[in-house]
Order: C-alpha cells, then sequence, then structure tokens
C-alpha cells in the first residue's frame, strides 16, 4: 500500500510517491510538504483490519508514514483512554464532555506519539544522531523513543524548562544543552547546530511524521466515541442514533487543545479531514486551540482577523511549555483549514486565558475529576470553561478535551506550601498506652469538630458535584437527601450548620423544603443556599426571599465560587 502514498509540496505542487528519506520538496527545495493516502482503498479496507488489532497507534499504520511497522521501539504508544468528566461536565451544563488522557502515554504526554513515528521513520531514514529543540515534552519524549532505537540524541532546551523535566531528558542518555534565552532562540540554536553536523533536526510542523503522528489522535477519538455511544454511554447514543447507511465512526463537535507551535491542532485536524475522505465519519470538528495569554501569537492574529501571526517576541508565562513566540506557516494553515473547512463559519477559533485560569483549571480538574494534569495541559480546559461561559459552545455540545501532559514534573511550583496536615505521633518513650496517644494526635483532624452540611438533590450527578466541592475543601461533615422528604428529616435530626437546596424536586419541592424549614423554630435559623437549573419567576423569587442566603444557577457557578459562599456562612 506504501506505493500508493504521495508526497505533496504544499508551495510548488509537486507530487512524488512516498519515500521516508525525503525531507524537502525535490523541485523547490520547501519543507511544507503534505502526506496524501489512498483514502477510498483505506476506508474500504481499515474497519477490516482494526478489528484484528490491539488499541494502540500502530493500528492506524496505514495511515501512517512509515513502511513498515517496528514493535522493537515500542513503548505502548497511543491508545489512551477518553474519559467522561462527569463533574466538570454537570458544573458547566454541558454533559458531554470528553478527556483524551495523554498523560497515560509512555512519556506522559501526547508527545509520545510524536516521537514514535519520528523515530521509526527516521529509521527507515537511516538516521544514527538527530537534534531537536524543545519546552520540554519533545525532548523527553524523543530521548526515550531515541534510547530505544539506538540513535544518539541532542536536545536544546530553553532554560525556562523546569529542572525536573531537564533531568528526566538527561536520564535516557540524551545531550541536553541548556539555552539561556527564548524557545524560538533555542530553536534556531539547534538548526544551526544540525545544519553544521550535517544531522537530522525534527522541524515540528515541518516534519512530516510528526504532523502524521498527531492524527492518530483524531482517529482514537472517533473510534472510542463510537464505542462510547453504542456501549455505554446513552445520551451520546442517542444524540449520535445513526440511519443505516451512515458512517462508521462519529466526531465530537468540539475538539479542545493547548497549543505553542500548533503541531497538535494541524495534525489533529487533518487526521479528521482523512476520516471523512475514507469515508468513515462525515462530519469534522471545530478545533478550538488555546493559548496561554502571555505568549498568544495566533490568538491576536485570529482576533484581528490576520493570516499570519505576529511574532511575540519576549513571552511573559510562568507556563514555558507553550512559549512558542513565532508559530510561522503553522497558525496561517490552520486558520485557512479552519474557514474551508466549513462555509457557514469558522470550524474552529484561537482564543487564549491568562495563566491563572490554566492554574485554576488545574485545581478543579485534580479535585473534581481526579486528573492531574500540567499547566500546559489546563491552558485546554481553562479555554474550555471560558468558551462555554461565552456561550460559544452550546449544553448538547460533544466536546473533547485533549489532556496534553501530567502535572508530576511541576507539582511543586504549583501546589505550594500547605498541602498536608501533620500529625506527629506520639514517641513509644511516652507512658500512656500508644492507642490513646494515637488518638489524641489525630484528634484535630476527626471530622466530629467540623460543621455539618446538608446537600439536597434528586440527580446523582448534582449531589455529587456538590459533594465533590464540598469535600475536595476537606473541612465538612456532609449529609445528602435526595428529596423533600429526607431532607426534613435529616434536617430536623442533625440540624445542620447549611443546608445547600435543589429547587424542583417531586412531591415536596425546594420552595416546600424552605417553608417547612423555616416554620420550624429548631431549622428556622439554618442558613439555606440554593442551587438550581429552573429559570425563575417574579412570584418565585418573592418566594425565596429573605429565606435563603444566595441563589445559585446550576451550571453557571464555578467550585470556588460556592466554596466562597459557603465559607461566608459556616466556618
Ligand atoms: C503538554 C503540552 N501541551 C501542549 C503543547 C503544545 O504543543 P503544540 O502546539 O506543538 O501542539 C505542548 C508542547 O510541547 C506540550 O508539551
Amino acid at each position: 500500500m506504501s506505493g500508493q502514498r504521495i508526497i505533496e509540496c504544499l508551495d510548488c505542487g509537486h507530487s512524488i510517491s512516498f519515500d521516508p528519506t525525503i525531507i524537502a520538496c525535490p523541485n523547490c527545495g520547501s519543507l511544507w510538504q503534505e502526506i496524501r493516502y489512498p483514502y477510498a482503498q483505506i476506508g474500504a479496507d481499515l474497519p477490516g483490519l482494526l478489528s484484528q488489532r490491539p488499541f494502540d497507534l500502530w493500528r492506524y499504520r496505514e495511515l501512517l508514514p512509515i513502511l513498515e511497522y517496528h514493535p522493537s521501539i515500542s513503548l505502548g504508544e497511543g491508545g489512551t483512554p477518553l474519559i467522561h468528566a462527569r463533574n466538570l461536565g454537570t458544573m458547566l451544563g454541558c454533559p458531554h464532555i470528553y478527556i483524551k488522557d495523554e498523560r497515560q502515554g509512555p512519556t506522559n504526554s501526547f508527545k509520545d506519539r510524536q516521537a514514535a513515528v519520528g523515530v521509526a521513520a527516521m529509521k527507515e531514514a537511516g538516521v544514527a544522531e538527530a537534534v531537536v529543540a524543545s519546552t520540554g515534552n519533545v525532548a523527553i519524549a524523543f530521548s526515550a523513543y531515541a534510547a530505544r532505537a539506538g540513535i544518539k540524541l541532542w536536545a536544546f532546551l530553553t532554560s525556562l524548562v523546569p529542572g525536573d523535566k531537564m533531568r528526566e531528558v538527561a536520564i535516557y542518555g540524551t545531550q541536553v544543552i541548556q539555552v539561556t534565552g527564548s524557545y524560538d532562540q533555542a530553536k534556531k540554536i539547534a538548526a544551526e547546530f544540525a545544519h553544521q553536523r550535517g544531522l537530522y533536526l525534527e522541524r515540528g510542523a515541518r516534519s512530516m511524521p510528526s504532523v502524521e503522528a498527531m492524527k492518530t489522535i483524531a482517529f482514537e477519538i472517533a473510534e472510542q466515541l463510537t464505542w462510547l455511544a453504542q456501549q455505554e454511554d446513552h445520551s451520546l447514543g442517542e444524540k449520535f442514533s445513526q440511519g443505516e447507511k451512515a458512517p462508521h465512526w462519529i466526531v465530537p463537535d468540539w475538539y479542545f487543545q493547548s497549543v505553542s507551535g500548533g503541531l497538535g491542532p494541524l495534525g489533529v485536524q487533518k487526521g479528521f479531514k482523512e476520516l471523512k475522505e475514507a469515508g468513515l465519519t462525515d462530519g469534522l470538528p471545530a478545533i478550538a486551540c488555546i493559548q496561554t495569554a502571555g505568549c498568544a501569537p495566533m490568538a491576536h492574529a485570529w482576533k484581528q482577523g490576520l493570516d499570519t501571526a505576529e511574532p511575540v517576541q519576549s513571552p511573559r508565562t510562568h507556563i514555558s511549555t507553550l512559549s512558542t513566540g513565532d508559530p510561522g506557516r503553522t497558525y496561517t494553515l490552520l486558520r485557512q483549514r479552519m474557514l474551508e473547512s466549513n462555509d457557514l463559519a469558522p470550524n474552529g477559533c484561537f482564543d487564549s486565558v491568562p495563566d491563572e485560569e490554566a492554574f485554576r483549571a488545574m485545581h478543579i480538574l485534580a479535585k473534581l475529576e481526579g486528573i492531574s494534569v500540567e499547566p500546559a495541559s489546563a491552558v485546554a480546559f481553562a479555554g474550555l470553561i471560558k468558551l462555554v461561559r461565552a456561550g460559544l459552545i452550546k449544553p448538547k455540545d460533544v466536546i473533547v478535551v485533549n489532556c496534553t501532559g501530567h502535572t508530576m514534573p511541576v507539582e511543586s511550583a504549583v501546589l505550594g506550601d500547605n498541602w498536608a496536615r501533620n500529625v506527629i505521633a506520639p514517641s513509644a518513650a511516652v507512658e500512656e498506652t500508644p492507642q490513646e496517644g494515637l488518638l489524641a494526635a489525630l484528634s484535630h483532624v476527626t471530622s466530629d469538630t467540623f460543621s455539618s452540611i446538608l446537600i439536597v438533590d434528586d440527580t446523582e450527578d448534582a449531589r455529587r458535584l456538590i459533594r465533590r466541592i464540598l469535600q475536595s475543601q476537606g473541612n465538612y461533615t456532609l449529609y445528602e437527601a435526595e428529596d423533600g422528604r429526607q431532607a426534613l428529616e435529616i434536617a430536623a435530626q442533625k440540624l445542620p450548620d447549611l443546608v445547600i437546596l435543589d429547587l424542583m424536586m417531586p412531591e415536596i419541592d425546594g420552595f416546600g423544603v424552605l417553608d417547612q424549614l423555616k416554620s420550624n423554630p429548631q431549622t428556622q435559623p439554618i442558613p439555606v443556599i440554593v442551587v438550581t437549573a429552573k429559570e425563575l419567576t417574579p412570584d418565585e423569587k418573592k418566594r425565596l426571599n429573605g429565606h435563603i442566603h444566595k441563589l445559585m444557577q446550576k451550571g453557571e457557578f464555578m467550585n470556588d465560587e460556592l466554596l466562597d459562599e459557603v465559607r461566608a456562612l459556616v466556618k
């Protein structure tokens, strides 16, 4: 099948048969080339082939720029889970949010795909020594695969890269060159070094294997959404209930990704386009490219309607992973494809979020979803929150967010100091029985001294979200009621310090619960926060007036906003 692949030059249009040793266009010398595949044939063959292959990146090998499959260098790349973010979805009022968990790749970031395919392609091209410039994760991933493939690697890292990440590059035996300067400067120096020594240079969006590798994210998402819709997620199944002639796979409405140089979205965009060309899907997702505000050349250009991004000379961000100041032609290509793929409106957008919003999103994800991401990944989630709030994302949209990297290497920088409570175990020399000593030491972390809160909501998702928000604070004793009757019983029995009350419930609704709480002298003083999805009429607002402390609309508040209200009412 490889003979049918074509390399096409994006500048002069010259096309030749695929050959792994081709780096520049033999006609005009351009480095901007693209691989095209026999899509109709692949569309016919692939579903059958896939049923016999494991769920990893290489299952799509007919759509990758390699001649052979190289299991000997594999580290188990690709095949990362697609995780339903129920709590985040409930909080944002968008139930179909899925996280493509790229942390679960061999070196914990989505750059594993680029390195796995890139190093396989290097092997096929006979490369023995290579050079890469990086903000951290690219170098880590290439180092691991180069080690397996027996390729010597030079990594040029900007000095802004956290020390823990630099050390990880070094441990694989890569030659680490720390460049005191910006990432763009590190790239220039690396290119010069490779040129002088005649070494292979990994060029990101201008290296065909790198772009091609990122397509596999799109392929996996389409397959995984289809499985979820068929097997587990009934509401997703309803949304995508398909006729007999429907294509095999489904695509999300939105794909979100944090962007530095833009390689990831460029590949993912191509991947979704290829699935459509192969007749395996019938649509394209809108691609949301999110940058950090301190280094957002693409978002600025997009807002101004420009097709070329003005480089940011001095990025001002703590998120060094995303510090590409000059995205060059990648932005132009991404934008062009967003504009051409949909006649009605651009199929995607570029936006930016401040570092603080990314750090906030990191905490939300860790505390509500159990997913600990690095700040660069959190930028995409902060962008999602921003676009949901702006009304660009509709409640029924199916959204996939690329969780591009793991928190581990940067945890010390983002967690602050007060993350543990200390228990000092009594010394063995103390005369009392050890049991008593331990109990005394633990007394200040037990829950009987904590304020108590009753959560009343008939939907499990809403109760779980509120419980999780309060639990992540750690200092409350929580009771839950799933209807009005239960709520009144628990309130009378436990006399909680606060009630968080839903309004729309069968039988005794929230208004009824409130009336009875307020007419009982014992429960009358308990403060109440109403959390509702209901659009209240003026009469209903009047009914609540003076009886509740706060009205919060479901889907419109963030975790810390609820916590602030709770803290204002209970100790
Ligand atoms: C964790 C993480 N997220 C996002 C990005 C952005 O990558 P790109 O814009 O090249 O797709 C990077 C780049 O290194 C990264 O390491």
